[in-house]
């Protein structure tokens, strides 16, 4: 079998891995998942999981929790800032020196492009990037395309729609890099003002099969999959630019009847008002899913960063 390439290695970029890691990663999931439980809770046993969210989260923090108890480890963390020290004016580099201190592995949510490599050169034990500014959330592309793979049964040659806020969504940026490594068809779709920002894609832009639009209907006959991201109000320095913008997608049944009748809906979530929840029951909606899958990748991401080798 080949070496563990994630055993004590900071996950801060998916451009940081190359296919046959990603891949890897992939792998480990299905087996990690395939466990039983006694055996699968000997892989975090004794081992600590520390987080700090400077955002906030639902998924993300929980399922990393959820990964490490299934995996026999602890959680700790700071998920409000109003009480930890960070509300006296404790430092970004302060806070994870000491977090470093109390546990094996750490995982970060920074409102700054930059925050988690930062952590990364300061900490001992390895960071994950749980989502640094509009940067990247490299666990959500890795579950993302874990789930492209297990519903889909491929990551090549396939088109995908990516809907959207493209310029401020971070799991846009990491979920591109990572299909970097595949020949797939992407068609980006979202308004003028919230197009991908170019100068983010220099380092993959020859390896992408990219074609930009403003109309969602120009690629649902042939779409594939329908990656769906909420407008990040948070993120705008203007809010009148985001009321110019909200609501410019709807993914709802009329959208599925024109669609192909398999085709996949994927959010990263949370969603606000880009699915209508009257279409969560059907086999397209696979949002739900996607976060569950999320769940198994995390804990065989983190079974391979705190175990130099895996059974099975
Ligand atoms: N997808 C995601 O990162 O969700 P949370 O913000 O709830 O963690």
């Amino acid at each position: 079998m080949a070496p563990n390439p994630f055993y004590d290695r900071d996950i801060v970029s998916i451009k940081d891995f190359g296919k046959d890691e990603l891949e890897f990663v992939f792998d480990a999931t299905d087996r990690v998942s395939r466990l039983k439980p006694a055996e699968r809770s000997e892989l975090g046993k004794g081992r600590t999981l520390g987080y700090i969210f400077y955002e906030p989260s639902t998924r993300t923090r929980m399922s990393f929790e959820a990964a490490m108890a299934s995996l026999g480890g602890s959680s700790i963390g700071i998920a409000d800032l109003k009480s930890s020290s960070v509300e006296k004016g404790e430092s970004l580099a302060d806070t994870i020196r000491v977090i470093d201190l109390y546990s094996d592995v750490i995982v970060l949510r920074h409102p700054l492009d930059g925050s988690s490599r930062f952590a990364g050169e300061l900490s001992q034990n390895p960071i994950i990037n749980a989502g640094s500014g509009s940067e990247e959330h490299p666990t959500q592309a890795l579950l993302d395309m874990y789930t492209i793979l297990k519903e889909k049964g491929r990551l090549d040659d396939l088109s995908i729609a990516i809907v959207g806020d493209l310029k401020y969504g971070r799991t846009v940026y990491s979920l591109l890099y990572g299909l970097a490594n595949y020949k797939t068809n992407i068609h980006l779709v979202s308004p003028p003002s919230l197009a991908i920002r170019k100068e983010s894609l220099y380092e993959v832009h020859n390896k992408l099969r990219i074609k930009e639009h403003s109309d969602l209907d120009d690629v649902l006959p042939e779409a594939d999959l329908i990656y769906v991201t909420r407008i990040q109000r948070e993120r705008f320095p203007d809010i009148q630019e985001y009321e110019k913008v909200r609501g410019s997608y709807t993914i709802n049944e009329k959208t599925l009847a024109r669609a192909k009748p398999d085709v996949a809906i994927m959010h990263p979530l949370p969603r606000v008002d880009e699915i209508s929840q009257s279409i969560d029951h059907t086999k397209n909606a696979i949002y739900f899913k996607q976060a569950s899958y999320g769940k198994e990748l995390r804990a065989a991401l983190l079974a391979l960063m705190l175990n130099e080798n895996l059974p099975g």
